[in-house]
């Protein structure tokens, strides 16, 4: 198949909504063991993906404007975030919002990687350290398209999944404006983020003739992240099992 720089766009588009169909945590209710087991994980994946994978990606791109884009994205996860997120890291403020749903400090600084968190990890270095740049800035940035609206379907579409879950959190447990600050950023932040690497695809990926790597990096990292996900669901059952008093 031949693409133009739209249509190779548009087909990036639907690999994240393949992402969106295959996913449990788009189409589950959250819970409690969920919202926890996603604090505990995530704030380590966002720490491995930006202070170790990422970083090796932007240390590979050798167009100047397009590595310090990744870099300050990589700076806002895990140094501090000036521009949305107060001066505070990402993970900083992933932090806050698990105190916020009752988990302790002690949990939140010990937590370990599910085996499904670290195959993930294993998946992405894959593609974030042996391969061309240009497919580890798809690897590095096409899931943070799922927050900006136009992916999925219904009001994840429309809003974008942070604004949608943001929702999902206060109901479950009444959090305030502040303790949901985590998604309410992330609209504007991801829209950044996840633009670098559709615009990066659009300007290289036909002049370097690398449409069906572009678009395959996008599916397996996509893929990958399905499995971490669902990983993360699957641990917040259990987890769920055990509030509950049951043997997991
Ligand atoms: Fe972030
Ligand atoms: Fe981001």
């Amino acid at each position: 198949m031949t693409y133009t720089s739209t249509t190779l766009v548009t087909a990036l588009e639907e690999a994240v909504n393949a992402f969106w169909r295959q996913t449990r945590w788009f189409h589950e209710p959250l819970t409690v063991g969920r919202a926890r087991m996603f604090v505990l994980q995530h704030r380590l994946n966002t720490r491995y993906r930006n202070s170790v994978l990422k970083l090796r990606v932007a240390s590979q791109i050798p167009h100047w404007d397009l590595r310090m884009g990744l870099l300050r994205a990589v700076s806002q996860e895990v140094v501090a975030d000036q521009e949305y997120g107060r001066g505070k890291p990402h993970w900083q403020i992933l932090k806050e919002l698990g105190l916020a749903i009752g988990l302790t400090e002690a949990e939140i600084e010990n937590a370990r990687p599910l085996p499904s968190t670290r195959l993930a990890w294993l998946a992405w270095e894959g593609l974030m350290s042996n391969h061309h740049w240009l497919e580890g800035i798809v690897a590095s940035t096409v899931a943070e398209r799922i927050n900006v609206p136009g992916c999925g379907e219904g009001e994840i579409r429309e809003r974008g999944w942070f604004a949608v879950e943001r929702w999902h959190w206060k109901d479950l447990f009444g959090l305030s404006d502040e303790q949901l600050w985590f998604f309410d950023m992330h609209g504007d932040a991801d829209k950044e983020h996840s633009a670098l690497g559709f615009e990066a695809v659009a300007r290289y990926a036909t002049e370097l003739g690398m449409e069906e790597a572009v678009l395959a990096a996008a599916q397996d990292t996509l893929g990958i992240w399905t499995l971490y996900l669902n990983g993360i669901s699957a641990g917040g059952d259990a987890l769920d099992r055990e509030l509950a008093g049951y043997a997991s």
